[in-house]
């Protein structure tokens, strides 16, 4: 159909070409904001208060040059204010608790290295598409494994031992105590030493199938001093070893698992007769409809490129993508043979259930 034929609103027209060039100078400006994440530059002007770019440029090893044009970049964005008398940029304190604070529970910084591996996948995607084929999670350009890290560690530090753990029955009591914990598709284990550091009675082992992560995860584990209680080994969710678990935890992985069921089963199987299985997941509402905002706009596009190619490539090839929705998470656990389970609690960003054998 061509649209220079047909009666259009023009209105509707423009408005929406406004909205599309918006969105334009957004994405290409997520480049900028990654090469402001790299070189340091939002740690630098955190708490420095007004910069010349000279002065930025100088505080990080850059090019006067480069630095100019990146600052009216993000000085037209919002993301810094411009004094036009002096010329200066200032990073807003708030602005540096999102940008350049990782210990901030709203830093979301960790989201610039994971755009840019989906652009790297971008064609990959696009084949995948055509194909049918998956894309395994261990196949994307290697920014996304410490991205994901970054974008989700502020949620563990902030809100898993503050109130996702109380959300469950009883089990802050057995942690408490001293439980025996499997963290299953832990990537870098951020889930794990968190859960480690709030609870030295007990011990923990992380899983995932992805040897790097877990290489990742064990020096993590070191360096934060918990080394001694937290083991990480390589292993598919639906394989995984041990018996006699007081608390299985999935955090934001079961959707890019190729059988879901399966590794619910293999967890209940695991678990102690009176145990856990916490199962961390995106908010989502059940239906599309629910979901038309931006945080599910964004869990979409992360579905598309990484989590949806993920469970395709796995046997089983479920594909429940990353807005599953409370229903059918409920639904995959009383398949794999749960009897109790529930929402526990929910926060703008996740979902998080509870299942009993
Ligand atoms: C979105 S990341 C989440 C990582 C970690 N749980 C976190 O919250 O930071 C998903 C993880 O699931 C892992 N994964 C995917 N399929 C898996 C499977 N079948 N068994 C074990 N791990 C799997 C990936 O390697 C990846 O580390």
């Amino acid at each position: 159909m061509s649209t220079t034929h047909t009666a259009l609103d023009r209105e509707k027209v423009e408005e929406f070409q406004g909205l599309a060039v918006a969105e334009a100078a957004a994405a290409e400006s997520a480049a900028c904001c990654y090469l402001g994440d790299v070189l340091g530059l939002y740690e630098a002007m955190a708490g420095a208060g007004p910069l010349t770019s000279a002065d930025l440029a100088a505080r990080t090893g850059t090019h006067e040059r480069y630095i100019r044009e990146w600052l009216a970049n993000q000085a037209s964005g919002g993301y810094l204010s411009y004094d036009p008398h002096e010329r200066t940029f200032e990073l807003p304190d708030e602005h540096a608790a999102v940008l350049a604070d990782p210990d901030s529970p709203a830093y979301v910084a960790g989201i610039f290295p994971i755009i840019a591996a989906a652009w790297a996948s971008a064609d990959r995607a696009a084949d995948a598409f055509r194909t049918g084929d998956g894309v395994g999670w261990h196949e994307h350009d290697p920014r996304l494994f410490g991205g994901v890290e970054r974008i989700f560690a502020p949620l563990y530090r902030h809100q898993l031992v503050q109130d996702w753990i109380p959300a469950l029955d009883g089990v802050h009591e057995r942690l408490t105590a001293g439980a025996r914990v499997a963290d299953l598709g832990c990537g870098h284990g951020a889930s794990t030493i968190v859960l480690a550091e709030a609870y030295p009675a007990s011990r923990f082992t992380g899983f995932d199938y992805h040897a790097e992560s877990i290489a990742a995860a064990s020096k993590a584990a070191a360096e934060a001093g918990v080394g001694a209680r937290v083991g990480f080994e390589v292993a598919a969710a639906d394989s995984f070893s041990g018996e006699d678990y007081d608390l299985i935890c999935l955090f934001d992985c079961l959707h890019d698992m190729g059988d879901p069921v399966a590794a619910a089963t293999r967890a209940r199987r695991a678990l102690a007769d009176d145990g856990t299985l916490l199962l961390v997941e995106p908010q989502a509402g059940d239906d599309l409809a629910d979901n038309l905002n931006p945080i599910s706009r964004l869990f979409y596009a992360g579905s598309v490129f990484l989590c949806t190619p993920s469970s395709l490539a796995q046997p089983g090839a479920t594909g429940l993508g990353a807005q599953a929705g409370p229903s059918r998470l409920l639904e995959v656990l009383a398949e794999a043979g749960f009897t109790h389970h529930r929402v526990a609690t929910e926060t703008p960003f996740n979902l998080v259930l509870e299942a009993r054998p």
